[in-house]
């Protein structure tokens, strides 16, 4: 069987089918006792975690049953069409665990050193982020554009920790101190795939972290390079969701970003 790009509005509207369904659920498990497990030291998992993504998984092997799958929760195989979907079933767990309304699904569909399409669902807001590669990205169906903010000084960036960050001496609190002398502000909302989109929106004008997951970063990546952004690791080179550094940004802002980034070197005494 072939694909050709042309197949690209319908496995959109898959995705969409598949985040809303897990919406849903995520919307469900506020009322429910949550089962909070520990992965790492910090890094949580619930039940709900587990259920959206058992339910985004189904939908999408069932409608798109040669694709690959390579989800947070563990599902996975290989297609054998080429094509992948990226998978964070509940992107921002320890709000959720803590009932701290900012959490999202996040759906990329990944093709050769590309991502074709996303999705990124926030329940709570009830805000739909989309974007195909070469037909832009949108909120709830309206267009989505970066900000026009010229200058780090009067900029709002966001940024994000890693959960291994207290431990590896690779962390992100040097950067976060010499930002934060730099720019307006800086918010840690715990989630980095609604952080993308907050920059597509116009709402942040640039986004950092380091050490993230092709989940976190797939759909979010297409959404803001289709609202006009620039995503790249912190050498200013190509992206990709298996680049675990990300700055995304309006462009306006990107490369005093990376000189920021790079005047100095992670400390863990910071
Ligand atoms: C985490 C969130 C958070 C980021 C972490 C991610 P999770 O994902 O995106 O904002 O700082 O690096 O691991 O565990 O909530 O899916
Ligand atoms: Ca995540
Ligand atoms: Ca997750």
């Amino acid at each position: 069987m072939t694909h050709a790009e042309t197949d690209h509005p319908r496995w959109l509207s898959i995705a969409v089918e598949a985040a809303r369904a897990a919406g849903e659920i995520i919307r469900g498990g506020l009322h429910d006792e949550l089962d909070v497990r520990y992965k790492g030291d910090i890094n949580l998992v619930t039940q709900i975690d587990v259920a959206s993504e058992r339910a985004i998984v189904d939908h999408l092997r069932a409608q798109c049953p040669d694709h690959g799958i390579l989800a947070e929760e563990g599902s996975g195989h290989d297609g054998s069409s080429g094509y992948r979907w990226l998978i964070d079933p509940l992107d921002g767990t320890t709000n959720y665990a803590h009932r701290f309304p900012f959490y999202c699904v996040s759906i990329g569909l990944e093709y050769k050193e590309d991502v074709v399409l996303g999705v990124v669902y926030d329940p709570i807001r009830d805000e739909l982020f989309t974007a195909a590669r070469g037909a832009g990205a949108r909120c709830n169906g309206r267009p989505l554009a970066v900000s026009s903010t010229p200058a780090l000084k009067t900029s709002l960036l966001v940024t994000g920790f890693a959960y291994d960050g207290r431990r590896s001496t690779h962390n992100n609190f040097r950067h976060f101190i010499d930002m934060s002398r730099t720019v307006q502000g800086v918010r840690r909302t715990g989630s980095a795939a609604l952080d993308l989109c907050y920059v597509a929106a116009g709402r942040f004008d640039g986004f950092w972290e380091l050490n993230l997951a092709p989940w976190d970063t797939a759909a979010g990546w297409v959404i803001v390079g289709e609202a006009g952004g620039r995503v790249t690791d912190f050498a200013g080179r190509a992206f990709s969701p298996h680049t675990p550094e990300v700055v995304a940004s309006n462009g306006k802002i990107h490369d005093a970003m990376l000189a920021v980034l790079n005047q100095s070197s992670a400390s863990p005494r910071d």
